[in-house]
């Protein structure tokens, strides 16, 4: 029976409080982006930065619109690349990334040169909520 419920629990947990790193890390998006650092495309701080300054409170709506649809020509210093568009995810999925993207604008500073982030493991647990 404990058995049972605590799988159960499990189950349901993971369906429904799925992280917005592991929907980055299933859909691909580091391929393409880092969270502090730039690759091929602008890394999620800087996203978050900018749409907060661009965009003020329609940020998030403006952030799940791009991933949804994809996005081009936002961003001068990547012209040359794309943001292919994720229809396949869910209103909720793109809630939690984009709130993820969003709550990563303050490190946009500061963590420029590779320092700070091992590579997955500090992105796990740790980045998300600690300030
Ligand atoms: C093929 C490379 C590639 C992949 C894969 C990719 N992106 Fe992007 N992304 C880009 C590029 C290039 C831009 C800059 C677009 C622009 O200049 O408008 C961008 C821009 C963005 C933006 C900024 C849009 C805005 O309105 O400010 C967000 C948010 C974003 N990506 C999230 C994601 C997420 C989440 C994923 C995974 C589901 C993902 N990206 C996967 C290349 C990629």
């Amino acid at each position: 029976m404990k058995k049972l419920l605590i799988s159960t629990l499990l189950l349901t947990g993971s369906l429904f409080a799925q992280s917005a790193q592991e929907i980055i890390q299933d859909n691909g998006c580091l391929a393409c982006h880092a969270v502090a650092s730039k690759k091929a495309a602008p890394a999620f701080a800087g996203i978050g930065r900018r749409n907060k300054r661009f965009e003020g409170a329609n940020a998030k709506e403006v952030i799940m619109a791009s991933i949804k649809n994809g996005s081009q020509g936002k961003y001068p210093r990547f012209s040359d690349s794309a943001m292919p568009a994720f229809a396949n995810l869910t209103q909720e999925q793109l809630s939690t990334v984009a709130d993820y993207i969003l709550s990563q604008s303050s490190k946009a500073r500061g963590m420029g040169k590779g320092g700070g982030m091992g590579r997955g493991q500090g992105m796990g647990m740790g980045m998300g909520g600690g300030m």
